[in-house]
């Protein structure tokens, strides 16, 4: 990470962190289902959806203040949601996520799907009690809500189960991450647009720059899977293979994955040069994915 990165993230990621307890530590829910849905959350992660808002709030030098805060937790919250439930016995059954033991192993299935649902909701309702704006909230929760639901993340998630029994082509296969991995991705940067008020033209860049650094960031899911350590990652590795998954490796080797990637990051390069933020902290994001295997 380079010092950029490092000086943003020292200063907004606690700020983050301690925002994100606070909200969960304040609902009055059920015990069990307040204490499995602030594990998955507490256990860590990269936040990078985010910081994502984050940094292109910044960018466009819109204070991160507790709005701010609020609808970058918010969707830290769905997002686990959809490790939890993607961490399931039925779909990818997985034991270990950020390092711990996956949701479902410490409060049993029921607990997780409901864990799931309560984050799922609950990031909804957390753009509502936020002080901005009806348009910005109305446009946060559409924008949201396309991306999570049937016409963004679910039926990615749905894709990727049934390709578990065939062979996708390498289109398909991008349409699927595209939705699984991407419309969140995406949508962080809508959040960053609706957020700064920023003009349409401005906008559309940045839904561009989402959607291309949300498959290249699937793509590297992918290839951490093949390169990297149980360790490193906090979940399992060597794992699609044996699931059968569709995966950029599987379809096209390691090399193949490696430029299908560098071609997704220089196509988010161009946005970020379009939208003169080439030499910002979005631009740092890019540094993420780094080749791991030379
Ligand atoms: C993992 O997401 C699931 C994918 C969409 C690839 P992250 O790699 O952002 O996981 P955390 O949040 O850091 O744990
Ligand atoms: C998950 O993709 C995408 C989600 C919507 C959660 P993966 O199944 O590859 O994510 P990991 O590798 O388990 O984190
Ligand atoms: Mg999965
Ligand atoms: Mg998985
Ligand atoms: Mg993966």
């Amino acid at each position: 990470m380079n010092k950029r990165m490092q000086a943003f993230q020292s200063k907004n990621l606690p700020r983050l962190e301690k925002k994100i307890a606070e909200f969960l530590n304040g609902l009055s829910a059920e015990r069990t289902l307040k204490d499995a849905m602030t594990y998955s959350v507490a256990i860590g992660g990269k936040r990078i959806r985010p910081l994502i808002i984050m940094a292109l709030c910044s960018f466009y030098n819109r204070p991160i203040n507790d709005d701010v805060l609020a609808v970058a937790g918010s969707l830290e919250l769905l997002h686990t949601y959809s490790l939890i439930h993607d961490d399931l016995p039925e779909m990818d059954n997985d034991d270990l996520r950020r390092g711990k033991a996956t949701n479902h192993k410490v409060f049993g299935q029921a607990e997780a799907v409901l864990a799931g649902d309560g984050l799922l909701t609950l990031a909804f309702d957390w753009i509502t009690r936020t002080g901005l704006d009806s348009k910005s909230k109305v446009d946060l929760i559409t924008a949201l809500a396309k991306a999570a639901g049937p016409e963004g993340m679910v039926s990615g998630q749905v894709a990727d189960i049934e390709g578990e029994h065939k062979t996708l082509e390498l289109e398909q296969l991008k349409k699927v991450h595209e939705l699984k991995t991407g419309a969140l991705l995406k949508y962080a940067c809508q959040a960053g647009g609706i957020l700064s008020k920023t003009e349409k033209k401005e906008f559309d860049l940045l839904v561009d720059f989402g959607a291309t650094f949300g498959l290249a960031f699937q793509i590297y899911d992918d290839i951490l899977d093949v390169v990297s350590t149980t360790k490193e990652m906090g979940k399992a590795v060597h794992k699609d293979k044996g699931e059968n998954k569709n995966t950029y490796p599987v379809i096209l080797g390691l090399d193949g994955a490696y430029q299908s990637l560098s071609q997704a990051v220089e196509d988010a390069r161009e946005v970020l040069v379009r939208l003169n933020a080439d030499d910002s902290v979005l631009a740092d994001f890019l540094e993420y994915f780094e080749r791991k295997d030379s």
